[in-house]
């Protein structure tokens, strides 16, 4: 369920980022945590994975939890026409709130991976942000209302670690392009935020072959917190340790910046010794 907050006290989170919001990845983790948000704020989602079974479960599980429209949507985000086919399945339904969420990581030196795996990890990662962005947001822009949101990580903020080279490159791509898109819509009614999450309980560390620091959170905790700044400021990062964690490592010159961080993702997430 949702935390109370100023906009869902009197429904005006509906009202402005209504009728319909997009999130990908909410087949799991942070994603499904942020459909929860959004679904417990009383707009209809449509959310958005690549693997069916799973979507609708997390489907029926909201329909369940929120009594709201939910709908599920399978699309591989690496296909180059991401972009097109979502709006087909979108038909005529506006979009308030786009949650770009979705992306896959890695770690081991560079070149542990084949180049195809890479490519994947740039086109889930950045292009369908971008492009899901390009496609959904003039006509927000147009309707004078909405919102943008970008889940990045705190490895955006260093920028560049080793081990993780091609994935935190995508995460601070991710982080400059909503940066310099709530410039640009500063004029506008149109919110974004940009969601800085460290380790989080999720399938993701799985996929990137990591452990779980120890002060990892839930995903629950990260989207709720998240989704409470939404309309409120640009930059959340989600956690008193990751918080600490920014402040100290943004501190620091570029050399020990990277060098620091990278040692931190070796001791925490590939040794599990932190
Ligand atoms: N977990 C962490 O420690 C952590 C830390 C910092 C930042 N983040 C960020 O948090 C966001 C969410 O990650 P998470 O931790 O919640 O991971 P997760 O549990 O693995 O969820 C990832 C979601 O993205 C979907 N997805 C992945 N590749 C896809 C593709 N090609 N097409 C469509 N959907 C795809 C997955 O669905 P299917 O696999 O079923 O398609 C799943 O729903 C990511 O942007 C990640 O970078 C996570």
């Amino acid at each position: 369920m949702y935390a109370e907050g100023a906009m869902t006290a009197d429904g005006s989170f509906a009202d402005r980022y209504g009728p319909w919001a997009l999130i990908t990845g909410a087949s799991s983790g942070i994603g499904r945590a942020m459909a929860d948000e959004v679904a417990g704020r009383g707009i209809p989602c449509v959310i958005l994975s690549n693997e069916q079974e799973q979507l609708e479960r997390a489907r029926d599980e909201l329909i369940a939890a929120h009594g709201i429209e939910v709908e599920a949507v399978c699309v591989d985000l690496a296909v180059a026409d991401v972009a097109d086919r979502i709006g087909a399945q979108l038909g005529d339904r506006e979009l308030g709130l786009l949650i770009n969420n979705a992306s896959f990581g890695r770690t081991g030196p560079f070149g542990s991976d084949e180049m195809d795996t890479y490519r994947r990890m740039l086109s889930v990662n950045i292009d369908a942000y971008v492009a899901l962005t390009h496609r959904f947001l003039p006509a927000m822009v147009k309707r004078g209302r909405g919102g943008v949101v970008f889940v990045s990580s705190l490895n955006s903020l260093v920028p560049g670690i080793g081990r993780s080279a091609v994935y935190s490159a995508t995460k601070a791509f991710e982080t400059s392009f909503a940066c310099g898109l709530w410039q640009e819509l500063l004029d506008t009614s149109v919110d974004v935020l940009l969601v800085i999450p460290g380790p989080t309980r999720t399938g993701f560390q799985e996929e990137a072959g990591t452990k779980l620091a120890s002060w990892a959170m839930e995903p629950a905790a990260v989207a709720g917190e998240a989704i409470e700044q939404l309309g409120q400021r640009l930059v959340h990062v989600a956690g008193d340790v990751n918080q600490v964690l920014a402040g100290s490592l943004q501190r620091l010159a570029l050399e020990p910046r990277v060098e620091i961080a990278s040692w931190v993702l070796d001791e925490a997430l590939i040794k599990g010794a932190l």
